[in-house]
């Protein structure tokens, strides 16, 4: 049996209580919880033998042989879970912040100390894609990840395609209904999944990268209007975070995180709401989809008893993780064929103006459409491009955004291939 301490008792916290108390393991003993002012925290529904403490010396000093870290932010957590290493526990934590940025040093730790440090929940909920990358999966060689790690992405992204609304409606629905939190910068702008990449790159394609490095480009901009035109290409929007070996480099990827057009009749796409999805391309064994809730307490919950049961059967498991390389590369620079939605004050001339950039940078357009019924003075139409490199399209849309006739920054979404998705 494990004794086990819960620190940070919030959404997943008490949910990670709740299973531990209703459905117990005869393996598993929750015997302290933790939290800052902790008296106001106190449910009847916990056993009376169970510790509730606001020091966390008092959790370090005390015969708990493991540590769940459910605080989140990055400090004081890391410093947490270091100390709890230190003190000879076991950790597991559902922190993706924490492990993206010192995944590595916190591993070196764990093995150094002899202790485990575990993370199923940091990435993707109650998904086990990191036991699946780690175990299930070990016998390939990983070269491919793409995935739509954050369900508020997802749920405003269909929100928007299904009831025909602008994305602060649908933002404002996800705040109400508890899949955005009042501050949606992490989730909208990429961040969040992001560090979940960067968890994906590491103990997937042995390439561990620096969150920062990333390139993340927010879902903000995208409009209704552009869910119109991606059904005409056969397509829909979603948040897609992907990395990719670059051939012949073991220490570079190729790796963002954004909106895309995914095929409609992709797993991606019918990824609806508030599921995540990471769909895992091996050498060998080809593709391989987990999908699932990626969050939520009781969801989450599950990936963190999960953790604790492999503990309590194995002992001191380890995470693949590649702590003796340094940090990789990430190539910014990659092949696809791209969707770029203008809204312009309408005059003669602009399409041969946009055409004559796009040429002198030897880029190809696959087509032009036109939705009829739109004001000519903030007119939307889009141009797709044939396949080409990111950097050049970049260069191109800087050109062109200097042309006069924009009546709204232009969009630029990558298109993903149906053979990628
Ligand atoms: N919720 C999800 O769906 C989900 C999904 C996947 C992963 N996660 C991860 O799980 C972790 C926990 O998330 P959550 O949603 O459960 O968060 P939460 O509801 O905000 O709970 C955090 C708990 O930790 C306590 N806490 C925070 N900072 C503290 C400090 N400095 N000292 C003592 N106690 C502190 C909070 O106390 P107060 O009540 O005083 O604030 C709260 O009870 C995070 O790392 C998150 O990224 C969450």
């Amino acid at each position: 049996v494990i004794k086990i301490a819960i620190v940070g008792f919030g959404t997943v916290g008490e949910s990670v209580a709740r299973i531990l108390t209703n459905d117990p393991r005869e393996q598993l003993s929750l015997s302290m919880i933790f939290n800052r002012n902790v008296q106001r925290k106190k449910v009847d529904w916990i056993s009376s033998d169970v510790v509730w403490t606001e020091d966390f010396e008092v959790v370090l000093e005390s015969d708990v042989d493991v540590i769940v870290e459910l605080v989140g932010g990055m400090h004081p957590a890391a410093d947490w879970l270091e100390a709890g290493l230190a003190a000879g526990k076991a950790v597991v934590t559902a922190n993706k912040q924490v492990i993206a940025e010192h995944g590595s040093e916190l591993i070196t730790r764990s093995v150094d100390v002899g202790r485990p440090l575990l993370f199923e929940a940091a990435v993707a909920g109650g998904i086990p894609i990191v036991r699946g990358l780690n175990a299930g999966l070990a016998g390939d060689s990983i070269i491919h990840i793409l995935g739509l790690l954050n369900g508020t992405c997802n749920y405003i992204l269909t929100r928007m395609a299904v009831a025909k609304i602008a994305f602060e409606t649908a933002l404002k629905e996800a705040q109400q209904k508890g899949f955005a939190e009042a501050d949606p910068t992490a989730d909208v702008d990429g961040g969040d999944a992001g560090a979940k990449l960067s968890i994906l790159t590491a103990i997937g394609l042995g390439c561990p990268v620096s969150v920062g490095d990333i390139p993340m480009d927010s879902i903000r901009p995208v409009e209704y209007v552009d869910f119109s035109y991606a059904d005409r290409l056969g397509s829909t929007i979603r948040q897609v975070a992907r990395a990719k070996v670059v051939e012949d480099k073991k220490d570079a990827v190729c790796a963002s995180v954004g909106p895309m057009l995914v095929p409609q009749d992709s797993e991606l796409a019918r990824t609806q709401g508030s599921e995540n999805i990471v769909v895992v391309t091996g050498n060998r064994g080809g593709r391989t989809a987990f999908s699932g809730h990626g969050a939520g307490g009781d969801p989450t919950a599950v990936a963190v008893v999960s953790d604790l049961m492999e503990i309590a059967m194995v002992g001191q498991v380890r995470t693949a993780w590649p702590t003796e390389r340094a940090q990789g590369n990430v190539q910014v620079d990659y092949d696809a064929k791209h969707y770029l939605r203008f809204v312009v004050v309408d005059a003669p001339g602009i399409l041969a103006k946009i055409a004559a950039v796009l040429s002198r940078y030897e880029i190809n357009v696959d087509s032009i459409l036109q939705e009829p019924g739109w004001s000519k003075s903030e007119l939307p139409f889009v141009v797709t491009l044939e396949h080409c490199n990111t950097s050049s399209v970049r260069a191109a849309l800087s050109e062109i955004n200097g042309l006069g006739f924009h009546a709204k920054k232009p969009l630029w979404l990558p298109i993903l291939d149906r053979g990628e998705s």
